[in-house]
């Protein structure tokens, strides 16, 4: 099944909103995730920021080595229910979130010279008073962009990511493992490729001094037609050329189109066309739509003007603009119609916020051997006032 364009569950089963995970879907995105770690030996993070839901850790560790962080949170939320290995990465760090990462994480990269100086000791010190093992890395900006969005682009002009080449002290390197990057975004592996060159030009005499690189996420590894092969052969001969091993880590590929958002139509009002209001908003529940921005697909939907009714979908919010997008259907949308959004188990989660005191969506397993819809967490108004004060 493609999870991109259908549901296997009843979504009239669902009480909206909510967020639904098919745990088959991404059973089969982590079985691709498992060629690519077989036919090279790299090693495969889940990146936390894009998908966190932690009750599906127990599958995704059968294959995945671990997960990467951005915060004290992120890193702790790793280390108690991922239970494997740990990265770290932030743009910078305090001295409190040091002494945090240094107890739940087993590899911490920094974003300059002047914070590893900094905090080397510190960490060594608290890693070792916790009986820990922690091992550095270094994040460079590779200077070599493929990405067309400057807001996803972190070798973009005056990006903060990243240590340049020139700004690069290679005498500065005792105690340092691993070497880091992150530039793509939904992207192949021809783009992938491109940056290595990039990297292996400007890094040549640090790669051989490095136990491990990470090449990022931003790889749309489980994307239909991506080119694995070739992402093979880069990891391959990358590993053999410069004798390191490699991480990736994504997050998108994890958890890509194994999710959905169900919503409920509450109205249907005539503006300079009808508009269908849903009890979701799109600020508050998928805030990449307007971030990016996109256009997100709903099932059975058709482009404005393919089907016989064509209408615009909003949310709930203030906000004029919490509009998913315009779409067409086969009839038109009454008050009770299920919308069901597809490829929303990332970045929707990890990001969802309670503008306007809108109803945080449920979060729902659906198990599809037994076609077991399991209600794993429901918001209420706790969780909206606990924020405030
Ligand atoms: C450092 C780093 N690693 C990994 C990722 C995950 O990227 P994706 O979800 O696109 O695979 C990101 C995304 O922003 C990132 O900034």
């Amino acid at each position: 099944m493609n999870g991109r364009f259908a549901c296997r569950f009843d979504p009239d089963r669902v009480v909206t909103p909510a967020f639904v995970v098919d745990e088959g879907l991404l059973h089969d995105n982590l079985a691709i995730l498992d060629q690519v770690k077989e036919r090279t030996g790299c090693r495969i993070l889940l990146a936390l920021k894009c998908f966190a839901m932690f009750r599906v850790f127990p599958l995704l560790r059968q294959t995945l080595d671990g997960i990467c962080a951005s915060s004290p949170h992120e890193a702790r939320l790793g280390r108690e229910e991922f239970g494997r290995e740990v990265h770290s990465f932030a743009a910078a760090y305090s001295s409190g979130d040091i002494e945090q990462l240094a107890r739940t994480s087993d590899h911490l990269v920094f974003n300059s010279f002047a914070q590893w100086q900094r905090f080397r000791d510190l960490a060594e010190r608290t890693a070792r008073q916790a009986g820990h093992t922690l091992e550095f890395g270094l994040r460079i900006n590779p200077e070599h962009s493929e990405g067309t969005v400057p807001l996803y682009d972190p070798c973009a002009p005056g990006s903060r990511l990243g240590i340049r080449r020139a700004d690069f002290q290679s005498d500065k390197l005792a105690g340092i493992s691993g070497l880091h990057w992150h530039n793509l975004c939904e992207q192949d592996a021809d783009c992938l490729e491109r940056t290595v060159v990039a990297v292996e030009g400007a890094f040549a005499d640090v790669l051989p001094r490095m136990r491990y690189v990470n090449f990022g996420g931003g790889h749309h590894i489980t994307r239909e037609g991506y080119d694995l092969d070739l992402l093979v052969e880069i990891i391959n001969r990358f590993q053999d050329r410069w004798g390191t091993g490699v991480y990736l880590e994504p997050g998108e590929a994890v958890a890509l189109n194994s999710g959905y958002l169900v919503t409920t139509v509450l109205d249907v009002v005539q503006a300079d066309m009808p508009v269908a209001i849903m009890d979701a908003s799109v600020p508050a529940h998928m805030p990449d739509v307007l971030e990016m921005p996109y256009r997100p697909h709903i099932i059975g939907s058709g482009l404005p003007g393919e089907k016989s009714f064509t209408c615009r979908i909003g949310g709930l919010s203030c906000l004029a603009g919490d509009i998913a997008g315009e779409y067409s259907f086969t009839a038109p949308l009454v008050p009770g119609d299920r919308l069901v959004f597809t490829d929303m188990a990332i970045y929707t989660m990890v990001k969802t916020n309670t503008f306007n005191g809108v109803q945080l969506p449920s979060i729902i397993l659906y198990q599809p051997a037994t076609d077991t819809l399991t209600t794993v967490r429901k918001f209420g108004y706790a969780d909206f006032r606990d924020r405030l004060s």
